[in-house]
């Protein structure tokens, strides 16, 4: 039977194109009644075919050691990101001594905080800012999933970036970068499925980076960090846009695309 299933799933999945998608679907359903797998098999396959991605589908989606609640509203969370939170760990091992406050800018599922906050050793403090009414339930679900001793070191902060007031030593952020004229470009299942809002920086794809630069004047402390994930568009725009008393460095993710900002605070 589990067989027949698995059989039954690898073609499916093939014929859409994404056969990689037949093993995470029956790891999911071997944990239901074995009757009742085809059945369900099938109305995921409908869905499926329909462009609607599977972690929506699923209802959750594995980020580095966390399985985090997703669904419409709120971006799945990419595994460029898994990268950025590596960047982000390796600066925080280097300073081991001292407990960051950190800012996770558009925190989404709580990908990039609830990460850190998982991973990072020490006592550091989370600070989880959205202003997405569709995105924050699935946050603090996903918050609220944590024992006790860790969800006392993050806070929620329901709001546009822009109000926040709190000091800390190091913001991060996968901001919306893409501009309406390349959302139009995307492929289905990103455009028809995930929240416009999380994606797109209308107007201009810069916008959001700015916002944060600017925030950064009032609450980075001296000597902090800000790690930004960006997209080929912003490339040309960083000589530009960081303030002269940061050091910066971009780095490529996996797929050897220019993909990461680290920008330090040299004015201590
Ligand atoms: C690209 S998504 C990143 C989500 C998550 N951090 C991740 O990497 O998977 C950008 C997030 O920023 C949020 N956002 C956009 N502008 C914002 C603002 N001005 N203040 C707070 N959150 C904002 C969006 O709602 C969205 O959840």
């Amino acid at each position: 039977m589990e067989k027949d299933l698995f059989s039954f799933l690898r073609k499916e999945f093939a014929a859409i194109g994404s056969p990689q998608e037949a093993l995470w679907v029956f790891k999911e359903l071997q944990k239901i009644d074995s009757t009742l797998a085809f059945k369900k098999a099938e109305e995921i396959l409908i869905r499926r075919k329909k462009n609607e991605p599977l972690a929506y589908i699923l209802g959750h989606w594995d980020f580095r050691e966390l399985t985090l609640e997703v669904g419409s509203g709120v971006l799945i969370p990419r595994p460029e990101t898994e990268e950025l939170v590596g960047h982000v760990l390796d600066y925080l091992l280097k300073n081991s001594t001292k407990n960051f406050n950190i800012a996770d800018f558009g925190a989404g599922s709580g990908a990039i905080g609830l990460s850190l906050l998982k991973e990072a050793p020490g006592n550091h403090q989370l600070h989880l800012v959205e202003s997405s009414q569709d995105a924050l339930p699935y946050l603090r679900k996903n918050l609220s999933a944590f024992p006790d001793n860790f969800k006392s070191r993050a806070k929620i902060f329901d709001q546009d970036w822009k109000f926040f007031s709190e000091g800390v030593d190091l913001i991060v952020s996968n901001p919306p970068y893409i501009s309406d004229l390349e959302f139009e470009s995307l492929e289905g299942g990103v455009k028809d499925f995930e929240p416009f809002q999380a994606l797109v920086s209308p107007q201009d794809a810069n916008q959001k980076y700015l916002e944060i630069f600017q925030k950064a004047e009032e609450v980075l402390r001296p000597g902090g960090a800000i790690f930004f994930e960006y997209g080929p568009a912003q490339e040309e725009l960083w000589n530009k846009l960081v303030p002269g008393r940061y050091e910066w460095k971009t780095l490529k993710d996996q797929a050897l695309k220019n993909r990461f900002l680290l920008a330090f605070d040299t004015s201590r």
